[in-house]
């Protein structure tokens, strides 16, 4: 079947796009438009056109798959100009979502309707590219250049009533009438004239390139490092200040050059890795989910507390529970305050709050957690109490129950054998704050069924999370590679460099935070037992006199009231008192060497990682860091960045570093790659 079908509905020619699943814009699609269009025109009884989706959505944009391909003509802004410039008017009828070059080809029809549950945007920027087919030059000209400048340069889309409110839509349809709204006001149109969007400046003015300026100093830090929002600031200038097709000229050399450029190359990947990380190998085909219809949380702590709050804000009922009372009221209190922090900032409403809090049944009897279909486990990180706690929940939670722990490092498959159902036993670590941060590793044990693997994914997407898939290993897939990192931060700073020059570097590399600043944000002491401690780390050494991270004023850093940052003289002696007592020399680290060693051994740990199938693929440990450790997304993540590096520089830099990093092993995977000129990713 054609991918774009017409019909006649009186004096209104109706166009069809059916190219599932999302209907984006590849050739065929392009050229099926481009002879609707013709065809409109060439019949004198066609007096209206409507351009209509079948499927779940509008056009979802250009193909992302073309990119990097030689282009198949027609091109998308040719198809846009041909549908602006149809002597008749064209109405986009649009339900779903009508995102970049959907919502370029919406913007080149005359009117716009849509139903109360579309979304209307131009993401192209977090696929590292500006809108290519008029978006930045059509839309401010018809929504003006201060309602245009958030949705070019964030990528986020608005819904239909905010779309119509800033003259995007021009009517709402029915939820369930599109079709026929869209012929109402396809007829209603007839013989008026078309507002063409290219030919207006009415909603341009004076006061665009100060709009544009302070937009771009307000989010500047949001946006920094990444090239595209820059030349969506550049391209939303030409709209206000050039003619429309000098205006297009500039778009397009500002699309093509970025095209090629290695962020858009690389957050291109991150799109395909996130829709991968969501595919389980190694399942029987047709293993449906379960229905998870409520909750049990077993901590009420730090990690508790934050799972909770997603379940309750997915409108799961969970109930949590504690050892004492006093404990249970702190854990239900500061669920309580989170989210009536969000609701201040105008994120939730109180009645939100109100209905989520309803939603949560505190107690301290675990027989209340019975009947519950999953259960999560989020307390201390000891084996023992989590063998007592597995043994406990299998005794009491119902047979068919999923039992989840939320352990960081311990072995899931020992806490599972504990249990007369290893089956239904799975990992489900969440990153902190867990009602924060998007990743959550679904820990596949051993003996985890299918079924309950494809539950834990299915519910993960259902809470938000971007899920990836870990096998049972010390750390799972992000702290195992954080291990090696950490450890060459430690050297380095005993080997000359300062914290605050490790810290820069993996700043300057986009990351929010060095790796000690984060210790000091996490606390110097997890993991710290003031009973046994012997001086025998730096860090220990700093925690014996108190410096505790940034909850005590000093850690690595000193801290002022307002949790500012300087570093410390103090802290600097500390290390090289240490390095002098056990004979290591000091000297001046270059910043290259720093880089090297801080990611060299986290790439290496990855591709140990995948060489022993803990991970499904290369793209999945991307998209673990890029979700949970703040890996900046331009350079698409440690494998792929490793690629871009390219592996024989990886392994080179290793082995020429490998003296100074203790207990390396060099995967055979890498070395395998890097001799034959292989990549991670394809
Ligand atoms: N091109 C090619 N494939 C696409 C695609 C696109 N624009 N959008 C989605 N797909 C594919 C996905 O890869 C996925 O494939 P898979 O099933 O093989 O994994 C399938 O369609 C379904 O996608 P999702 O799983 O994402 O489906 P959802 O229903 O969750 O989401 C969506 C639908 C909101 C439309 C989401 O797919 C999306 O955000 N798509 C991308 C939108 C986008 O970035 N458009 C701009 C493209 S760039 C552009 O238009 C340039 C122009 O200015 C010249
Ligand atoms: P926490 O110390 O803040 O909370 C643990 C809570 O569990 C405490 O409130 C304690 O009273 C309660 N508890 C202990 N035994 C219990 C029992 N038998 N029944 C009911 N409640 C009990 O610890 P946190 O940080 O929340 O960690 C919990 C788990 O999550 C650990 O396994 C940890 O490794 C893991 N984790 C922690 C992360 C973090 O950043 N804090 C990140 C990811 C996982």
């Amino acid at each position: 079947m054609s991918v774009i079908t017409t019909r006649r509905e009186g004096d209104v020619l109706i166009v069809t796009a059916d190219s599932p699943p999302v209907n984006a814009l590849g050739a065929a699609v392009r050229q099926g438009l481009i002879d609707a269009i013709a065809e409109a025109e060439g019949d004198d009884a066609v007096k209206a056109v409507i351009i209509i989706a079948a499927g779940r959505t509008f056009f979802a944009g250009a193909d992302i798959t073309e990119f990097g391909k030689p282009l198949a003509e027609p091109s998308l802004p040719t198809v846009c100009d041909r549908i602006e410039a149809c002597a008749k008017p064209v109405v986009a009828a649009i339900h779903g979502t009508a995102l970049g070059g959907g919502l370029e080809v919406a913007l080149a029809c005359h009117y716009r309707i849509a139903v109360p549950s579309a979304r209307l945007g131009l993401p192209e920027v977090k696929l590292g590219i500006i809108p290519g087919a008029g978006g930045t030059q059509r839309l401010p000209r018809v929504v003006g250049v201060e309602a245009a400048t958030p949705i070019v340069v964030t990528g986020s889309p608005v819904g239909a009533a905010k779309a119509q409110a800033i003259g995007l839509v021009d009517r709402l349809a029915g939820e369930t009438t599109l079709a026929a709204d869209a012929l109402a006001l396809a007829q209603e149109i007839i013989g008026k004239p078309r507002p063409v969007s290219s030919e207006r400046r009415d909603r341009l003015g004076q006061n665009d390139a100060q709009a544009i300026t302070e937009y771009r100093t307000k989010n500047a830090r949001k946006l920094a490092g990444f090239e595209a929002p820059e030349a969506a600031f550049e391209a939303l200038t030409a709209a206000s200040e050039l003619s429309f097709a000098d205006g297009m000229a500039r778009e397009g050399e500002l699309f093509h050059r970025l095209l090629a450029g290695d962020q858009s190359r690389a957050l291109r990947h991150v799109f395909f890795a996130e829709r991968a990380a969501a595919k389980v190998d190694g399942v029987a085909a047709g293993t449906t989910p379960a229905a998870i219809g409520s909750v049990g949380i077993l901590g009420a702590g730090t990690m508790g507390g934050g799972i909770a709050m997603n379940f309750l804000s997915a409108g799961v009922p969970v109930t949590i529970l504690e050892r004492e009372q006093a404990a249970l009221d702190r854990g239900v209190a500061t669920i309580r305050r989170n989210y009536e922090a969000t609701a201040a900032k105008g994120r939730m409403t109180p009645d939100d709050v109100e209905r989520a809090m309803r939603l949560l049944t505190p107690t301290l009897n675990l027989e209340d957690l019975a009947n519950c279909d999953l259960v999560i486990e989020a307390v201390f990180e000891l084996m023992a109490i989590k063998k007592d706690v597995f043994r406990r929940l299998d005794a009491t939670i119902k047979k068919d129950a999923i039992l989840a722990t939320n352990t960081s490092f311990l072995n899931v498959d020992e806490i599972a054998a504990i249990t007369s159902r290893p089956e239904n036993v799975i990992g489900l670590h969440f990153f902190s704050p867990a009602n924060v941060m998007k990743l959550l590793e679904v820990v596949r044990g051993e003996k985890t069924a299918d079924q309950v693997l494809v539950t834990a994914m299915a519910l993960a997407k259902k809470i938000g999370k971007v899920a990836v898939v870990s096998g049972v290993c010390h750390g799972f897939i992000g702290n195992r590679m954080l291990v090696p990192r950490q450890d060459q931060a430690d050297a380095l700073v005993l080997e000359g460099a300062s914290p605050a020059e490790v810290d820069q570097v993996l700043l300057d590399f986009g990351f929010p935070m060095g790796p000690f600043q984060m210790t000091d944000l996490a606390g110097m002491d997890i993991g710290w037992d003031p009973e046994k401690t012997a001086s025998s780390t730096v860090r220990e050494i700093l925690c014996e006199m108190g410096r505790l991270g940034q909850k005590s004023g000093a850690g690595y850093y000193d801290y002022d009231a307002s949790r500012k940052r300087t570093p410390s003289d103090v802290v600097g002696k500390v290390i090289r008192d240490f390095a002098t007592a056990h004979n290591i020399p000091q000297r001046s680290i270059g910043r290259d060497e720093i880089l090297e060693r801080l990611l060299y051994p986290l790439v290496n740990e990855g591709s140990l990682i995948l060489e022993e199938g803990m991970a499904q693929r290369a793209s999945d440990i991307d998209i673990v860091w890029l979700n949970g450790y703040g890996w900046p997304a331009y350079t698409g993540g440690p494998m792929f960045w490793a690629d871009t590096v390219g592996l024989d520089t990886v392994v080179a830099g290793l082995r020429r570093h490998a003296d100074k990093i203790d207990g390396l092993r060099i995967s055979s995977l890498l070395e395998k790659k890097a001799a034959a000129g292989e990549r991670f990713n394809a």
